[in-house]
């Protein structure tokens, strides 16, 4: 159970957050809070139920992503007996959650089929399970959640705007840690003290040249980044300031990435590839596009989040190019 008070932050803009989010706890109102990974939007989820007046009744969370298509309506709205071979009969998300809160996750990551059904269900404040036609009535109150920003879902169709408008009357921006590098200290003085208590240990701060390079950094993962690497350190380090030879091996290439950026322009690299051979303008445009992701996928071994970080691409978007380009068999 999370509180606003477990929220650490000094940044104007994220406290701002906490004292928008204190007075939308007792509202009846959905609300979306949409920032990069590991920015803290399930703190913020978790602390808008405990705080509201449904604390004592369910928190119920689930993400969009994790979720088949093809059971997305069964989970959420539940199943009536015999609605198809092997059914079994079930109260939905939506049921289960009654009088509480559900905590729908990456609502971006939703088919648009599948939208407009759960803002039908929103709108009228009633379910009909799978295979049945009663109404159940349901009072939830409802928190959304996106990785993305509220132009890229509207500018590229990801989420319909009816729904994105109904949903974003009242929201949350978090702020990614490169825009608020004043917290690092904060994060790396509550692990090195989660650690010391812990443990029994007397660890006192980062060397200089280490905090240097944690301001030079962009920490594509956040907050929840910064904190593992510290945890990390803190379990090797032994001495009395953590230190560079402490952080994981991962700091290191994700921070020698940044200086790198995928580099296919030379002519070389691309006709040895590619080739123009009677290709139309459009197919060698795909080809090079498949070049640029193979290529990217590479050298990010494999994890989409951080080939998207290198092409500077929502991840939604580039997974949606790699299925394409029948690419997808690598997830993360
Ligand atoms: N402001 C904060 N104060 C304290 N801890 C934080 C804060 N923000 C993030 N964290 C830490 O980072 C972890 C990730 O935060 P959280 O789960 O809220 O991120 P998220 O925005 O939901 O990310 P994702 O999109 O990957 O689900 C938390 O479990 C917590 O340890
Ligand atoms: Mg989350």
């Amino acid at each position: 159970m999370i509180l606003f008070k477990d929220i650490i932050t000094q940044n104007e803009k994220m406290l701002e957050n906490i004292e928008k989010a204190r007075i939308y706890c007792d509202k009846n109102v959905p609300v979306l809070i949409y920032g990069e990974t590991g920015t803290g939007k399930e703190l913020f989820a978790q602390s808008l139920h405990y705080e509201g007046n449904r604390k004592s009744k369910p928190f119920i969370a689930q993400n969009c992503a994790n979720i088949g298509e093809g059971i997305f309506e069964s989970v959420m709205w539940g199943v009536e007996r015999g609605a198809f071979t092997g059914a079994v009969e079930g109260a939905g998300l939506f049921e289960t959650a009654d009088k509480g809160t559900l905590f729908i996750d990456e609502i971006n990551s939703l088919p648009q089929h599948l939208q407009a059904k759960l803002l039908r269900v929103i709108e009228n404040q009633k379910v009909v399970r799978v295979g049945g036609t009663r109404p159940h009535m349901v009072d939830v109150r409802l928190i959304f959640a996106m990785n993305d920003t509220p132009e890229n879902v509207i500018k590229n169709n990801i989420i319909r705007t009816d729904l994105f408008f109904r949903l974003s009357e009242y929201s949350l921006r978090m702020i990614p840690l490169r825009d608020r590098k004043d917290d690092i200290p904060l994060y790396v003085e509550y692990c090195i003290q989660k650690y010391n208590r812990e443990n029994n240990k007397g660890i006192r701060g980062v060397t200089d040249e280490l905090y240097e390079m944690m301001f030079d950094y962009q920490w594509p993962g956040n907050v929840r980044e910064l904190m593992h690497y510290i945890s990390f350190a803190c379990t090797g380090c032994t001495s009395e300031l953590i230190g560079k030879d402490d952080m994981p091996d991962f700091f290191f290439d994700f921070y020698d990435d940044e200086a790198e950026t995928v580099n296919v322009n030379t002519v070389e690299d691309i006709s040895s590839k590619i080739g123009i051979n009677g290709k139309s303008y459009e197919e060698l445009m795909q080809v090079y596009s498949e070049v640029v992701l193979r290529i990217t996928l590479e050298k990010a071994n494999g994890n989409v989040s951080r080939a998207a970080r290198m092409l500077k691409m929502p991840r939604q978007t580039l997974q949606h190019r790699l299925r394409k380009a029948g690419l997808d068999n690598q997830r993360n």
